[in-house]
C-alpha cells in the first residue's frame, strides 16, 4: 500500500499530519528518509517516524530447494512427505511454493513468504521460461518440435498452450522450455503423442538455475542478486 495510506491508517496520525511528516522528511523507510507519499510499502518494510518504530518489517525469505522424487509440493499432506518437511527453518510455515511440481518430478523449487515476488515468477503474463529435462517411454520424434511451437489445445481449461521450445537430446530425452505452468502441463503435452513421461526434472525458472551443488532434498537461501533478478 502507499506510504501515506499506511501512515494515516494508524490511530496516531490524521491525513494532514501525515502530509506534514512527509514534507518535513521525518519518515524513514528501510533506513532512508522519504517524502514521496506514493511510495509503496509492504509487510517487509521497516517504517519509522523520528525515532519511533512503526513497523519492524518481517524478514523476507527466499529458498531454492532441490526437490527429490516421492515428495508432495504442498505444505501439508496426511500421507506423504512434503517439501516443507525438508526445510529446517523456524519460520518455514510462513513459506509458500512458487510453482509446484508433481510427486515424482525433481529439480528446482522456490519457496518464499513474498507473495508479490512469487506472482512475478509464476504468472503466465511474465512469460518466464521454465526449463525441464524430460525422458520418455517412446522415441521423441522430430515432428514434435513443430507441435510444441504451435501449442496444444487443453480442453479442460479451453486454451491453447503458448509456444514451447523442444530440443531433442537423444532418442528418448529432450529439453523443454515452457512459459506457463498449467496442471501436469509437460505430461499432457507428451500425452498428445501417447508418449509417457518417465522422468521430469526442472532445471531453471527464468534466470534462476538449480544450484548444481544442491543434492536432492537440499536447499539454500537465494543470493541477493537472484532475488532481484525476478
Ligand atoms: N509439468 C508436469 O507435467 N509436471 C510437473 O511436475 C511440472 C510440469
Amino acid at each position: 500500500m502507499r506510504l501515506d495510506r499506511f501512515l494515516s491508517n494508524l490511530p496516531c496520525f490524521n491525513r494532514q499530519q501525515v502530509r506534514l511528516l512527509l514534507a518535513e522528511r521525518r519518515v524513514r523507510v528501510d533506513g532512508y528518509c522519504v517524502s514521496d507519499p506514493r511510495l509503496e510499502v509492504r509487510e517487509f518494510s521497516r517504517i519509522e517516524v523520528d525515532e519511533q518504530l512503526l513497523q519492524a518489517g518481517r524478514a523476507a525469505r527466499y529458498l531454492m530447494l532441490h526437490k527429490p522424487q516421492g515428495c508432495v509440493s504442498a505444505t501439508q499432506d496426511p500421507e506423504h512427505r512434503t517439501v516443507l518437511d525438508l526445510i529446517d527453518e523456524a519460520d518455514k510455515h510462513e513459506l509458500h511454493i512458487a510453482g509446484r511440481l508433481d510427486f515424482n518430478t525433481t529439480g528446482l523449487m522456490l519457496l518464499t513468504n513474498d507473495g508479490q515476488w512469487s506472482r512475478r515468477l509464476t504468472q503466465p503474463q511474465t512469460k518466464l521460461p521454465k526449463i525441464y529435462y524430460v525422458e520418455t517411454e517412446q522415441v521423441i520424434e522430430a515432428h514434435y518440435i513443430e507441435k510444441f511451437q504451435q501449442g496444444f489445445y487443453f480442453a479442460f481449461e479451453d486454451l491453447t498452450t503458448l509456444p514451447a521450445e523442444l530440443t531433442l537430446l537423444g532418442p528418448r530425452s529432450a529439453r523443454l522450455s515452457i512459459v506457463e505452468g498449467r496442471y501436469h502441463q509437460v505430461k499432457r503435452m507428451f500425452g498428445h503423442f501417447d508418449n509417457k513421461v518417465l522422468r521430469l526434472h526442472r532445471e531453471a525458472m527464468g534466470p534462476l538455475h538449480l544450484d548444481p551443488g544442491l543434492r536432492p532434498g537440499e536447499y539454500r537461501a537465494l543470493y541477493p542478486e537472484e532475488i532481484l533478478a525476478i
